[in-house]
């Protein structure tokens, strides 16, 4: 039995704790009993949790440093700061002197107009540069080094669903808790984390449906949206980045999902989201805001609560029930026209932030500072220290950096080994194949007429078997490797991408499905045998 049908037999073990026993061996009841236990102490954790769990809302940054502090064992604090981070392809540009910091404990939302290079700021975050000019500088936690080596405490949701059709929710969730939580951890903790996700994410309907896919419908795609966000999840990233993630879901479902995303910050968790078109609660349920224009340029960085008093500072103010982001993009974008003080153009914002916060004016964009009269009085009247334009951020900063350089290292994860992994994989494999049981018998069927049909040609004996027998059965056994190799990769390429991108081993993962297809291959080639004698 794998670990996750021992799960979901244990899941609804939980749920049928109370019902008839009677007929099971001594050992099998043990063994019930043990995991119900698990489940038990799984749901109990979670339900004090609960008591104790502060206000989202109220709790203040040093509160999400103490509550971090408690989890600091498995949670290490992952700051991001980039310095004048610059992205270009040929002579485009794609990011333009981007400065800012990504901070623990806090959850941002990163908006822009379609195109303005929000993804393409994901990936120079995560380190995903290649083909690209860079310039600039990554710090993690105060120090420069290779994003990709932190990838086993980093969470990344692409902007597409790439989940596992023909598992259930619970599986694609409970997979990657075993293969990416730490080596250490015990089952009941994966069981509690697992739980914990799957209540915050509302998926306790549908735990036990397929995921299905395009051919084969199964959950909503709103639902398979939170799956894709629950794998990253379980696997309690330091780090967690969200491409889109609430782009399809209604307001209720981004809201609950939304709220999951500000638990994981109060355990510490560094949580940044690109989002479309939220609603005003939506905002406002972020602590940071990133604005970006197009160009890749920094339009607004900061805490959520400012960004009204910045832009009203330089003349843009929200008229009534406009949604604030919504009229900000509408501004950059020049669909909305205002009238801006000094004579400043919204193809200026980029501009005047860097002025406001005193960063670096390239070369190129010196011209433009002609064209605001009255520069200095915009960037003082109303205006944000540079401090402050991280937030109430500075008023702990000494807490936050103490905790984020302290002693647990971020490379410290070590997650199961190669076999374990293997095992996992294997378990996960098996299943799947068991799955495609019509088109596992659609293969063998045609097989076995090949067999025929070649055995019928070919009318040898063992005596006569000559160089066109060798022929013939070389061919047969190259055409069985061909399917079994098709089988093996196409239809999982994005979903093998994104798991070997996130850590896990890809050595493990052919290991796992070569075992299954060299185990079809023989009964394969027996049928096939059989059946041309
Ligand atoms: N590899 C690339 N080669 C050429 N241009 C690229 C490449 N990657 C990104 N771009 C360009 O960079 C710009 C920003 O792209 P990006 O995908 O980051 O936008 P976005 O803000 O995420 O848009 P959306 O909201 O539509 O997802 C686009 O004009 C895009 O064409
Ligand atoms: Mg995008």
């Amino acid at each position: 039995m794998s670990e996750s049908d021992q799960l979901a037999a244990s899941s609804n073990e939980a749920r049928h704790a109370t019902e008839g026993n009677g007929k099971r061996s001594k050992n099998r009841k043990k063994l019930a009993h043990a995991r119900t236990e698990r489940f038990r102490r799984a749901y109990s954790q979670i339900g004090r949790e609960r008591v104790l769990q502060p206000d989202n809302d109220k709790i203040t940054l040093s509160g999400v440093v103490a509550l971090a502090a408690e989890n600091r064992s498995r949670r290490p604090m992952f700051e991001v700061v980039f310095k004048g981070l610059t992205l270009s392809i040929g002579k485009k540009k794609l990011l333009q002197c981007v400065t800012g910091k990504l901070s623990p404990g806090r959850v941002t939302a990163i908006m822009g107009p379609s195109g303005a290079g929000k993804t393409t700021f994901l990936n120079a975050v995560l380190g995903k540069t290649t083909g690209y000019k860079k310039d600039g500088l990554v710090l993690i936690n105060g120090k420069s080094g290779s994003m990709q080596s932190y990838k086993k405490i980093i969470g990344f949701v692409p902007q597409d669903d790439i989940v596992h059709g023909n598992l259930t929710v619970e599986e694609n969730l409970w997979f990657s808790a075993c293969c990416r939580s730490s080596k250490g951890m015990s089952k009941s903790d994966k069981i509690i984390v697992l739980e914990r996700v799957i209540g915050s994410l509302g998926l306790q309907e549908i735990r036990n449906s397929l995921v299905g896919t395009v051919e084969k419908r199964g959950i909503s795609g709103g639902q398979r949206k939170r799956v894709n966000v629950g794998i990253e999840m379980v696997m309690e990233p330091s780090l967690l980045i969200l491409d889109e993630p609430t782009t399809g879901l209604d307001s209720a479902s981004s809201q609950l999902l939304l709220r999951a995303l500000r638990h994981e910050a109060l355990q510490g968790v560094n949580v940044c989201a690109v989002i479309h078109q939220p609603s005003y609660t939506l905002f406002n349920m972020f602590d940071d805001f990133v604005l970006l224009a197009r160009g890749g340029l920094i339009a607004y960085l900061g805490p959520i609560s400012e960004v009204e008093t910045y832009f009203s500072s330089l003349g843009i103010k929200v008229p009534e029930r406009e949604n604030p982001p919504d009229y900000y993009i509408d501004i950059l974008e020049g669909i909305t026209k205002t009238k801006m003080r000094g004579h400043a153009a919204p193809k200026h914002l980029p501009l005047l932030w860097m002025l406001r916060n005193g960063y670096e004016v390239p070369e190129y964009m010196q011209k433009d500072l002609e064209d605001i009269n009255n520069v200095h009085e915009l960037y003082t009247v109303g205006s944000m220290s540079r401090e402050q334009s991280f937030g109430d951020q500075s008023e702990n900063a000494d807490s936050v950096h103490q905790n984020v350089r302290e002693p647990y290292s971020l490379l410290d994860r070590k997650t199961p080994g190669v076999l374990a992994q293997y095992k996992y994989y294997l378990g996960r494999v098996t299943k799947q194949r068991l799955r495609e049981a019509t088109l596992q018998a659609v293969d063998y069927l045609i097989l076995c007429i090949a067999g025929i049909c070649i055995g019928t040609i070919a009318k040898v004996k063992d005596d006569t078997f000559g160089v066109a027998s060798y022929g013939y059965t070389i061919i047969a056994v190259s055409l069985l490797c061909q399917l079994a190799a098709l089988r093996s990769f196409s239809p999982e390429r994005l979903q093998y991408w994104r798991e070997r991108e996130s850590g896990m081993s890809t050595l493990a993962y052919f290991l796992a499905r070569d075992t299954i297809d060299h185990f079809n291959t023989l009964v394969i080639l027996l049928l096939f045998g059989l059946s041309s004698d």
